[in-house]
Parts: structure tokens; sequence; C-alpha cells
């Protein structure tokens, strides 16, 4: 586990890149990434190849012992490029082109960029094929970032008509698997259909889903293309991506399928201004749980120890707000990072740049190359990492299963203005992390026999498949918790024939009778274990079959009916929640889920932004929060490093399992 920076050596003058990076090196740094965004100097005019300084940098990067990840510098095509192929632009749903002059301007579905894209990285991948500096490369950068997943262009409409015909092979088949009597949208041919342009309201649920799949799997596509294009230089290189936080738009399990391992881009202090009201520690530190929700939903989508490849250095230039992250917080993140399953931590970027749209962005060094303040965190951090072992992966007692279908049904018709699929799921994923919990995050179709609990918020859309899954895990003796709003639809996005749960009426033993999106002013109160607790957002009323009572409504306008339930099946146990829990409710649910299934954990709650994770056998005590916290150890337990007083945005490792650990804040 170490650590790496992201390095742009055609923003400075040859002479300081020696003096560059031999400071990387005494920083404690392996792995140096470069190239994303650097086609104009890679290929100034057509056919005019020049990769010579690139090579400089890499012999530098070797004589320092580092080795170096590079990138396909696709997101950024060149002036010449455009100007000779304007139609590899994208366009906006009104028709407005998305020209040159940022970044990620070209369309995944043009035959024109895909030539062009094999072009260049046959090019390079050729060219760097045996250089002993270069370990693997990241795709691109950051599919989709600026909202670039969903094009609206011309190739886009054709290449979506191809996509549908493949899928329902006859239009008769399409019509009657979305529905498109409503409105009077039947269609006659798969060329009719466009992508949901600009259109008066609404677009029909069912296209809109498919256009989401469609968009997805063009970028897999386009992936697999440069992918494809590397191994075949060179079949020992890893190839990864770097995805973003918390990001809806690309399904990362099927772009992972073929990575070796994925990658993310983490700023903490900036996603959480993303998500709701973040209080002043988040703001200095970011929030534990939104960071960790990431780093284990690209742990567990390749199934492999990951990488952050951009981690905050410092101040960043794109939130709303941009305070100086709290003294320490760099070097915490790496350490969060590895405790979730991270294998490498790569800083972004090493220099403050002094052109160009991010000059307001930190680096591990300023602009005139002094160290800034994330220098010391960053070689700090270097070092530490250095003294542990190497540590396997993650081995995580809990599924969340999470589905970007799901995600995408539910943003188009959320029903409640509250209603968001990654905050539902961030309730329980925070409860569960709360008693200190390794948790996975998989999509449903992922063998999920080896968790001893499955928590699956949302099952919005549902077929038998799904409902057979489930069905064995829990009568093989398998705990599931199931939420409200499942087994609503079909996996065309209608909404079935039966009431909720749909075919996972069985195993819940339950039926919904009648949902509610309740307005804040009205009471949202339950009863559950004979003490009363809040819900928000949504409920639902339960009819029994098999199962027994949990929870009832207390007022609300049905006192009385069921709210939660649980129905023993086989060897296990389905409990099913038809409201959105506050967090009182979370934790009471989660603990008892995590007692049926005999799952270690700590005896309460850890305090708030304080978390406790557990890598093969070690323990990092984490803390995100302004106030010092103590921790109570079993006698046997050795601090490896940090103590048992952990100050403000500090850590500590521990050799000891997290169920033996309390801690106080003190
Ligand atoms: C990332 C991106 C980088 C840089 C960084 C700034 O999203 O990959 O190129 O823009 O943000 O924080
Ligand atoms: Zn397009």
């Amino acid at each position: 586990m170490t650590i790496g920076v992201c390095y742009f050596p055609e923003h400075w003058p040859d002479e300081r890149w020696r003096t560059d990076i031999e400071q990387m090196a005494e920083a404690g740094i392996e792995y140096v990434r470069m190239a994303e965004f650097a086609w104009s100097r890679l290929e100034p005019e057509r056919g005019e190849f020049d990769f010579e300084w690139l090579e400089r940098a890499l012999e530098l990067i070797g004589e320092h012992d580092m080795q170096a990840v590079l990138c396909t510098p696709t997101a950024t095509p060149p002036r010449w490029l455009v100007d000779e192929h304007p139609e590899i632009l994208q366009e906006e749903p009104d028709g407005t082109t998305r020209h040159f002059g940022s970044r990620r301007h070209y369309c995944f579905n043009s035959p024109e960029y895909a030539r062009e894209t094999d072009r260049i990285v046959e090019r390079m991948a050729d060219h760097f094929s045996d250089h002993p500096v270069v370990a693997g490369w990241q795709t691109d950068n950051e599919f989709g970032c600026h909202g670039t997943v969903r094009c609206y262009c011309d190739d886009c409409s054709r290449a979506f008509s191809e996509w549908l015909r493949e899928r329902y092979d006859d239009i008769e088949t399409l019509n009657e698997e979305w529905g498109t009597t409503f409105w009077s949208q039947r269609y006659d041919a798969f060329e009719q259909i466009e992508p949901p342009r600009h259109t008066v309201t609404d677009h029909h649920p069912s296209l809109l889903l498919d256009f989401y799949r469609f968009s997805s799997d063009s970028v897999v596509d386009y992936n697999e293309r440069q992918l494809d294009a590397l191994k075949a230089e060179n079949d020992d290189w890893f190839v990864t991506h770097n995805f973003m936080s918390h990001f809806g738009a690309l399904d990362s399990y099927d772009v992972s399928e073929r990575l070796e391992f994925a990658s993310w881009d983490s700023y903490p202090t900036g996603h959480v201004q993303q998500q709701g009201e973040p209080s002043v520690d988040e703001l200095l530190a970011g929030d534990p749980d939104v960071v960790g929700l990431d780093h284990d939903l690209y742990r567990s989508a390749a199934n492999a120890p990951f990488w952050v490849m951009e981690q905050q250095p410092g101040d960043i230039n794109w939130p709303p707000y941009s305070p100086q992250p709290a003294e320490g917080a760099m070097r915490l993140w790496a350490h969060h990072a590895v405790a979730h399953g991270a294998d490498e931590v790569v800083y972004f970027r090493w220099r403050r740049c002094r052109q160009g749209q991010e000059q307001y962005h930190a680096g591990l060094r300023n602009a005139d190359g002094t160290p800034a303040r994330g220098y010391d965190d960053a070689s700090a951090a270097a070092s530490e990492l250095e003294e542990l072992p190497a540590l396997s992966n993650v081995d995580a007692p809990v599924a969340i299963v999470h589905e970007y279908d799901n995600l995408w049904a539910l943003d188009n018709q959320p029903h409640a203005p509250e209603f968001d699929y990654w905050s539902h799921l961030e309730t329980y994923y925070r409860a569960l992390r709360a008693r200190g919990v390794s948790v996975d995050i998989v999509p449903p179709t992922r063998d999920l026999s080896s968790y001893d609990a499955v928590v699956a918020p949302t099952l919005h859309l549902v077929d038998e498949n799904i409902a057979d899954t489930l069905q064995s895990y829990t009568e093989d003796g398998g705990e599931l918790l199931l939420t409200m709003r499942s087994g609503v639809k079909d996996r065309a996005n209608k909404l079935l024939n039966e009431p909720a749960p749909g075919p996972l009426a069985d195993i819940v033993g339950a039926t919904v009778t009648e949902h509610g999106a309740p307005h804040p002013n009205m009471e949202r109160v339950l009863e559950y274990d004979g003490e009363t607790f809040e819900y928000t957002v949504w409920n639902e009323r339960l009819e029994l079959e098999s199962a027994t009572v949990k929870a009832t409504y207390q007022g609300g306008g049905a006192p009385g009916t069921a709210a939660i339930t649980q129905n023993e099946i086989g060897d296990g146990c389905v409990t099913y929640c038809g409201v959105w829990p506050e967090s009182e409710l979370a934790d009471a649910l989660i603990s008892t889920v995590l007692d049926r299934a005999e799952i270690p954990s700590t005896d309460e709650a850890l305090p708030t932004n304080v978390r406790a994770i557990e890598r093969d056998g070690y323990t990092w005590v984490t803390n995100f929060s302004g106030e010092k916290i103590t921790l109570d150890l079993p006698e046997h337990a050795s601090i490896i490093q940090g103590d048992r007083r952990v100050p403000e945005y500090d850590l500590a490792v521990l050799d000891a399992p997290v169920s033996s650990i309390q801690v106080e804040r003190k």
C-alpha cells in the first residue's frame, strides 16, 4: 500500500522536471500518473506524434525507482481534430452542441471518434509496450464527468435504435413491453425512436430507462475498445478507470467487469457539499460514510482492492465553498482509503497549476514548487503505510444490493421531493458502518451466498430471477432486509399487475395495500419494539400473510397498521421495512439483523464521524471529527500507529478486531 501523485510535466518547463521528480521520490511516492489530457502535446498535428517528452519524464521517474500509470488522452480531443470532424461533438437534449473549449466534448457513439480513439491509443500502446517504467493504464478520464454519459446527437439516435432492435427484435415487442398506447406513443419502426430530446413534458419512463441503459452500455463499449487496444500490446499491464463519487449515470459494475481493479477520485470536502447540509467537521474533513460508500462500491465493482486515482490534496476549485481542509485531513483520507481496501492513493496533483481552468486547485506543492499543506500529510502517509505488511482485501460479512437500473427508474419518478436512491442506501450503510461492520456494495446478479446478511434497499424493478436468488439466499439461512418501494415494477419500468412487492411477496409474507409520500408537516412516527421512532419521505401499509408485525404506525392516518414485518423462511429470515427510517430506527433495525446473523460489531453506535474499519485483522479508527476520542482496548491489542488518545482529524491503527474496541468522546 503506497502513495502516488498525478503529474503534468507538459505544464512546466523541462528544466524543472528533475527537481519535481526528485522531490516526489523524497516524499515516498511510488506511482506517477500522467498524460490524461495531453493529446495536443502527443500529436500536435495529425500523424505527427511526439512521445519524446513523455519518454524523458518516464526516464526520470525510473531513475528514481518509481513507476508510472499512463492515461489515454481521449477525454480532450484537440482543436485540429474537432475542426476536421465537428460531428464528434456531443449534443444537448435541445440540440445545442457541446463545443470545444473545456473537456469531454466527444460523443461515445461517433464512428469517427472511435477511429480516432483507436489511432491514438494503439499508437501510444505500441510506443510504450515494453517500457519498464509503465506499470499500467488508466483509460480516458472520469467517463461521464460534467454530465456527458448521455448525448442526444444523430449518431446516438442511430445507435439507440440499433440497441433497441437488438434488445427487442421486433417493434411490436417493444410497444408491448414499454406500453406505448399511453398518449399515442406507438412506434412502427425502431428508426423512429429518438433519444429523449427536448419535449413539452415528461418522456415515457420506459424510453428513459432504456436510453439510460443504452448510454451506459455505449461507455462500456467505448472503454473496452481502449482496453483491447492496450492489452493487445502488453497483456501484463493493468488497465483501470477512474470513477467518480456517487455517480449515477454509468454502471460501474459493467465497466469494471474487465478491469484488473477499479479506481475512483476522492474529494471529500467537495462531495459532502453535493449531499445535503454538511456540518463544520464535514466541510473540513468530509463525511467518512459518504467517502466510505464510494470506497466500498468501487472495491466491490471489480471485486479487488481499488485505487484512489485522485485524492484531494488541499483546497479545491469546484465546490461552491472551498475551506482549507483540517490539519491532517489529507493523511487521514489516505489511511481511511487503505482501511476500506485501497492499495494505492494517488494525490491530485503534484503542483498547483499556473494556467487554465484549475488555477484555484491546490497541489501537494505550490505553484512556485514549495511544499503546500498537503505535502507533509502525503509523505507522512507514505512512510506510515510502508510500515504495514501487504494486506489482503476486505472481507465483508454484509452486502448492500445496489443497482443502477433502480436508480435510473427512481430518479425519473421519485414521487417525493426528498427521495434519492443514494441517500436511501446511505441510511442503512451508515447504520452498518456505525457498528464497525464492513460492507460490500453489489449488484443483484452477484452471488450472495457468502454474506451473513444482505440489505437490499428499494429493489424497485424486479423479475422472477431476482426473487429466486433472494428466496434461495434466505432459505439457506441468510438474513435479508428488504425495504420500501421494492417489487413495484417490471424490468421495462411498468407497474406490475400484482401488488408490491410483486414476486417478492412470497418471501416477505406480506403485501403493500397503499403507499404514501407524507409532507414533512405530517406526523411520521411508528412503534417498533415498544418504542416510538420517526421515519421520513415514504410509508406503506402492509397486509400480512405469513409474516409477523414488528412495527405499527402511530397516528398519521393509519394507526395500528403494520409498517415493518418479519418472515422466517427455511433457515433464514426476511425483514421488510415499509418506511424510510430516521437514523435511530435504522440503527435499531440493523442491530437486530446483526444479532440474528451473529455478525461481530461494536456494542453501540460509534460517535458521529468516527469510524472503526477492519481489513485483514487490523482496525483503523478514523476520527473525522473536531473532538478528541479515547479508545478502550482489550489487553492483548497492540497499537501499530497512533495512540489510545486519538486527536481530531487523526487516526490509530490497531492489531485487534473492531468488536473488541470501545470509543469514547473525551
Ligand atoms: C477531477 C478530474 C481532474 C480534476 C479534478 C479537480 O474530477 O478528474 O482532472 O479536474 O477533478 O478536482
Ligand atoms: Zn452522440
